[in-house]
């Protein structure tokens, strides 16, 4: 249910404009309470005499009512809602959202918007293939905004490509999820990445983790509600959801502090991070010279195990979620790690799959959970395999 809920629907100049009617009744029917902003092209393909008459509250197109000095605020909408939704979004709204052209009300209220933004494309599939839109749409991702893909149209579900605005139940159960679903407003921490141990001050030890499965599960964790905390290692990769908020470390001992403040407040912790074990015992303060003639010995101190210590911390009504990367005996040594890191669940790789290794783009795990189920998934994208693995510990 979307009880209370405020949202803005943003209506812009498609033939798909159409459904916004029937997509402005369930949302309402929901129990939201929803004002219309309509672009000047909107208006050539529904009425807001319809909208207002849905949504009981007058449609807002214009900057200005009429001439008498009195104007429509955008701030106080961008303040007002929980949430805006802009369907169907033609390729012209979506480049102008992309770009900041604020030349309509819906682009500036757009602008003004502290609330999350759910856009649902829809225009001829080869204006959404292009890679101009293609490139803006990325932009909105980047800018924490969701899309909500468009689909294949009837007409042209013989041919490649898509286009035609996802039907409005479907948004509308998208936005229920958003608000309702078992991770809005959860807490959760996700370790990612490397970490580097510092030789002197050129040199360290580290590893191939490039972040992405980490970062493909904040991600995920923040679109299905979340409240995340990304502690990363040195990784090139950006966070898009304003719901991340992202903790940069190198070593294994910054991450060790960092988890270990952030963890009581936190519902689970995942804990991705490819953590250096060791770090050298001695670090130099100057670089290392090089000395032909003999061997260069380094003494390396065991660094602290960040999930085995926050599972010993660990209450109740906290969930542990570890991953193991193994190369033999696999699965009994995923399940020793489990127990000995009091972890809920882990997630064991096998270097030994094909496509499942560091810096790859794709992933074949199997979840194994304390008390003794298990799951083999197929290889899939490490986005896809973040999604089963917060399903299936959901
Ligand atoms: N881990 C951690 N801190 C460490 C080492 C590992 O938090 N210092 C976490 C990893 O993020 C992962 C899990 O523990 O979730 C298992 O990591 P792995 O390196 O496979 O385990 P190790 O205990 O280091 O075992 P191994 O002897 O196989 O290296």
């Amino acid at each position: 249910m979307l009880n209370g809920k405020k949202i803005v629907l943003g209506i812009t100049g498609s033939i798909a404009a159409y459904k916004a009617a029937y997509l402005c009744r369930a949302l309402i029917k929901k129990g939201a309470e929803v004002q219309v902003v309509m672009t000047p092209a909107a208006k050539e393909f529904i009425t807001p005499v319809t909208l207002s008459a849905l949504t009981q509250k007058p449609v807002v197109s214009e900057f200005f009512t009429a001439n008498d000095g009195s104007w429509h605020s955008h701030v106080d909408l961008g303040l007002w809602a929980d949430l805006m939704l802009i369907a169907p979004a033609t390729a012209a709204t979506i480049g102008k959202m992309a770009n900041g052209i604020a030349d309509n009300m819906l682009i500036t209220t757009y602008l003004s918007m502290k609330a999350p933004v759910f856009v649902a494309p829809a225009m001829d599939l080869d204006m959404f293939a292009h890679p101009a839109t293609q490139h803006n749409l990325e932009k909105l991702r980047t800018y924490g905004n969701h899309i909500i893909e468009p689909t294949t149209g009837h007409l042209a579900s013989n041919l490649e490509g898509k286009g035609r605005m996802e039907e409005p139940d479907t948004i509308v159960n998208t936005i229920d999820f958003f608000f309702n679903s078992a991770l809005s407003k959860k807490k959760i921490l996700i370790t990612a990445g490397p970490t580097c141990e510092k030789i002197d001050p050129v040199r360290f030890i580290g590893n191939f983790s490039s972040g992405k499965m980490g970062f493909a599960l904040a991600e995920v964790c923040a679109e299905r509600g979340a409240e995340v905390v990304l502690i990363a290692g040195p990784v090139h990769l950006q966070t898009r959801h304003p719901n991340i908020q992202r903790i940069d470390v190198i070593s294994a001992e910054d991450m060790y502090r960092e988890a270990m403040k952030y963890f009581p407040k936190m519902d689970a912790a995942i804990l991705c991070a490819a953590v250096a074990d060791y770090r050298p015992a001695h670090y130099a303060a100057y670089k290392l010279k090089r000395q032909p003639d003999k061997p260069l010995t380094l003494e390396l101190k065991p660094n602290p195990d960040i999930a085995a210590s926050l599972g010993q911390i660990k209450t109740k009504t906290q969930a542990l979620i570890g991953f193991a990367l193994e190369t033999d005996k696999e699965w009994t040594n995923a399940r020793e790690k489990l127990q000995r890191k009091n972890l809920d669940f882990i997630v064991l790789n096998s270097l030994n799959d094909e496509g499942a290794c560091f810096q790859s783009d794709t992933n074949k795990v199997s979840i194994i959970a304390a008390n003794g189920s298990s799951e083999t998934f197929p290889l899939k994208s490490k986005k896809e395999v973040a999604e089963d693995i917060v399903t299936w510990v959901l």
